[in-house]
């Protein structure tokens, strides 16, 4: 069965089956091993040392790289270790268009890691067409770096066209795709040239391993990143890659059900007294919709809220029974989180404002639970 002809849910399910014909295995090996004895004096398995590549973590590599119709798929130790990955293919004195209300710690990887090597980002709202292609004016620009969905303001880019403003530029584009998956949006089909993920949210989707990936859409790009993550090292273990591989199986089912679900939750949140306002890009009204519904990408399972009187926070966090009060997203189990205070507490306070992190929002990632006990813990708590 080749990747290319098979629907993506198969696919994901299938990853990593039927690779250990010795055995018959139907689950992937996990190869434990720093090394790989050679044959002979000038021969090689296809593994030498697991820095390099491993097969378990390959097994993963290539279900993704499938998953996101690009070239080649690398695993690394954390969403932050590809996103430095990919930001280590840029020079210094070189610029790159950043989307303003990004993920906290990729800000603080852009200012206190990059921007002192000089590679700089100029922050856009890369919701507004106008406004990246003013961004992408400036010559130095070479990269432009998009989060779409937003997090945790949930704006929505038209990546098709901004990545064709920048293709037109010489400038990579590169989308954080960690929000939506590969079953709900596929930026390399719309025109980006990488993709990357944290995969320790929706991929392997169980809050058990930290993990990162990144696809290329070309061989030149695939060389380029397997030279950086050779040298530079940051590679997922094995153990990781083969639970980040086990994830994967149930993607499809499971951000299904996450999207269902956060609709649900989402339309009930917009008719409560005390919320003042719901960003989800599943609602009717919101900016972003129907550049999803056009590109058939999804809305997934994150949900933003702003409560009337953040004098409820404290309450609300201590409150719930079905939510759990913690800093992550993406996983069966549905979580709240506190943007302004924990994900978001790296950019500083004025830019905070402006963007509409405020004290008075909250961040649900919604999970597979049942969607009343959702609903009645939210219910009890607001
Ligand atoms: C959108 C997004 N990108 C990247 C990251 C960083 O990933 P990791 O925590 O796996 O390093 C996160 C983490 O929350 C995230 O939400």
């Amino acid at each position: 069965m080749t990747p290319t002809n098979t629907q993506l849910a198969t696919l994901l399910v299938q990853a990593g089956n039927r690779y250990d014909a010795a055995t018959g295995a139907i689950s992937m090996p996990i190869y434990q091993t720093a090394s790989f004895g050679h044959p002979a004096l000038g021969q090689s398995t296809g593994f030498d040392y697991s820095r390099t590549s491993n097969p378990t973590r390959l097994a993963l590599e290539e279900t993704l790289a499938a998953a996101d119709g690009g070239h080649r798929g690398f695993a690394f130790a954390s969403g932050l270790a590809a996103i430095d990955c990919v930001l280590r293919l840029f020079a210094p004195n070189d610029r790159l268009v950043v989307t303003e209300d990004l993920y906290g710690g990729t800000f603080r990887l852009f200012e206190k890691v990059f921007r002192p090597l000089g590679i700089e980002a100029a922050y856009a709202d890369t919701s507004d067409l106008g406004a990246v292609r003013a961004a992408l004016a400036d010559p130095r620009v070479r990269g432009l770096f998009v989060e779409s969905p937003t997090n945790p303001l949930l704006r929505i880019a038209d990546l098709r066209a901004i990545a064709a403003l920048a293709r037109s530029r010489d400038v990579l584009t590169i989308v954080d795709n960690t929000f939506l998956t590969p079953c709900l949006q596929r930026p390399l089909d719309q025109g980006a040239d990488l993709v990357v993920y944290s995969a320790t949210k929706y991929l392997a989707g169980h809050n058990d391993v930290i993990a990162g990936a990144v696809i290329t859409r070309t061989p030149e790009l695939s060389e380029r990143v397997a030279f950086l993550q050779n040298a530079v090292g940051s590679i997922l273990g094995p153990q990781d890659a083969w639970l980040t591989l086990r994830g994967l199986k149930t993607l499809a089912l499971r951000v299904a059900k996450q999207q269902e679900n956060a609709l649900a939750v989402a339309e009930w949140l917009g008719s409560h007294p005390h919320v003042r306002h719901v960003y989800y890009p599943g609602l009717p009204g919101h900016p972003g919709r129907d550049i999803l519904l056009r590109e058939k990408s999804g809305w997934g399972g994150m949900i933003a809220f702003e409560i009337d009187d953040p004098a409820r926070v404290p309450g609300i966090l201590a409150g719930v029974r079905v939510f759990l009060f913690a800093e992550s997203l993406g996983g069966v189990e549905s979580l709240i989180t506190y943007p302004a205070v924990q994900t978001h507490a790296d950019i500083d306070a004025e830019t905070r404002r402006r963007l509409g992190i405020n004290a008075g929002l909250l961040r649900l990632s919604i999970g597979i639970e049942d969607v009343r006990d959702l609903i009645g813990d939210l219910e009890n708590v607001l």
